[in-house]
């Protein structure tokens, strides 16, 4: 019998859940028309029945047994937004199990175990969409798998973690110091209590395994992607950077040539030319090259109830549109190129030094000596004299070095006798010299 309306089994109540609920509830007339559907909300699993909610929600729709959902017949899409790792892994895998489509805006699973949850879903005939799981409200997944998929990408660049962005931009904008900022974005609700998974760049290399296995059709994995955090950036080195020309951001790259493909997160230097360094506060973007399109830029919020839910129900959308064409699961692609992951010698970039040194002869010519032996180019030098210690501060950037060459030479200045201390090292992105 045909099915007269689309039920939801709703896992989360929180900030996603409940803008879920009031786009589907709020949007009935849209969505109805777009689908030809209804689309209800059945059941929403929560932890705690009689906590204070924002929305009025009928009690007899919550529930805290997994299985109110998960044995329904009646059910036909799991949206999951719980979050964490388990037993959110475990309730879709039986959802799937049961036939359910899965809709989730969860990053950590799905970067570390998409590649089982896909399968399971492909092999019975279930869609599994993901779109708020990089970005929030941006829809970059279903134009890096759809809008790019007759062109061949090139490089994936992104500032895809909100509360590390609101912070380089405070710090940048306002001169303030890391501790005191990353104070006032935990005030403010952007950061957590335990911020640790944001500053230290986790939660950008989970979207970076989404974005880049998505955009370059390769499985990669987390432990693959270089990953450094933002903890220990000073309000020196932005300052530094500023008078350089430069915006401090913590940077999601992916980028494919044909020698392989690397993907990392860390804080660069961004040359204010290039369109990332204007994306500041909470807000994510995601910058694709294609070998045909060239450059484009996709800018938005990063997170929020109402951009993300959006984005979870617009997945929704896509589920019952298969339903109705009975096309469900045949759209998961498997990865289909080779993994060949660069090696340090073949990471090409541009670097900014920072290193106290005393202010005596001879200093700049054992440092270019050593950076020449590592076939390693200067762009600009800079010294600020410290006249009290008699030490200077330099300042160098580098044209493109290897990775491989850059470390190496770092590791010879940190045991000579003339560097007192090498206080910061950056990768740089975009400006005019190579
Ligand atoms: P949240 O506000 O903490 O809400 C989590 C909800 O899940 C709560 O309603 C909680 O129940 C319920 N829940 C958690 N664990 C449960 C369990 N074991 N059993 C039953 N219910 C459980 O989280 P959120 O911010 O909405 O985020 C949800 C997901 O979306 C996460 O994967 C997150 O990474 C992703 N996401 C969030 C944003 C954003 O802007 N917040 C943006 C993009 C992606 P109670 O209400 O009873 O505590
Ligand atoms: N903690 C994330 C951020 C939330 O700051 O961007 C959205 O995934």
């Amino acid at each position: 019998m045909e099915k007269q309306v689309i039920k939801v089994g709703l896992m989360g109540l929180g900030t996603v859940g409940t803008g879920v609920v009031r786009i589907i509830e709020g949007h009935q007339e849209d969505l109805l028309k777009q689908t030809g559907l209804p689309i209800q909300v059945e059941k929403i699993l929560v932890r705690n029945k009689d906590k204070n909610r924002s929305i009025d929600v009928p009690i007899e729709k919550l529930t805290t047994d997994a299985n109110e959902i998960l044995d329904s017949p009646e059910i036909d899409v799991v949206i999951e937004v719980m979050g964490g790792i388990h037993p959110a892994k475990e309730y879709i895998l039986t959802a799937l199990e049961k036939g359910k489509h899965i809709v989730t805006a969860n990053k950590d699973l799905m970067a570390l175990y998409g590649d089982e949850i896909l399968s399971l879903a492909k092999k019975n005939h279930c869609d599994v969409f993901y779109e708020a799981s990089v970005a929030g409200g941006i829809p970059i997944l279903r134009a890096l798998s759809e809008s790019f998929s007759s062109d061949r990408i090139t490089k994936i660049m992104g500032i895809v973690n909100g509360t590390t962005n609101f912070i380089l931009s405070k710090m940048s904008q306002e001169g303030a110091d890391y501790h005191e900022v990353l104070a006032e974005a935990q005030a403010l609700g952007y950061a957590e209590a335990d911020p640790t998974s944001d500053v230290e760049g986790l939660d950008a290399a989970r979207k970076m395994v989404i974005l880049s296995t998505l955009g370059f059709h390769i499985p990669i994995k987390l432990e693959e992607v270089s990953v450094r955090g933002i903890s220990q950036v000073t309000k020196e080195d932005i300052t530094y950077a500023k008078n350089l020309g430069y915006e401090m951001k913590l940077l999601g790259l992916a980028e494919q040539n044909g020698e392989g493909i690397e993907v990392s997160v860390e804080p660069t230097l961004v040359h204010k030319s290039h369109p990332l360094a204007s994306v500041n506060g909470v807000y994510n973007a995601v910058y694709v090259h294609g070998q045909a399109v060239g450059e484009t830029m996709f800018y938005g919020p990063g997170a929020g109830e109402l951009p993300t839910a959006t984005v979870v129900v617009s997945d929704l959308v896509t589920v019952v549109k298969n339903m109705k064409l009975q096309v469900n699961g045949l759209g998961i692609a498997s990865s289909y190129n080779e993994k060949k992951l660069k090696s340090d010698d073949q990471r090409f970039s541009k670097y900014f030094l920072r290193m106290i040194v005393p202010d005596q002869p001879g200093v700049f010519t054992q440092i270019s000596q050593i950076l020449a032996e590592n076939e390693i180019s200067l762009a600009t030098i800079l010294q600020q004299p410290k006249s009290k210690e008699k030490k200077a501060e330099i300042i160098i950037t580098t044209h493109r070095a290897s990775k491989q060459s850059f470390t190496m030479a770092l590791a010879q200045m940190e045991k000579m006798e003339i560097v007192s201390e090498i206080k910061s090292y950056y990768r740089i992105e975009g400006g005019e010299t190579e």
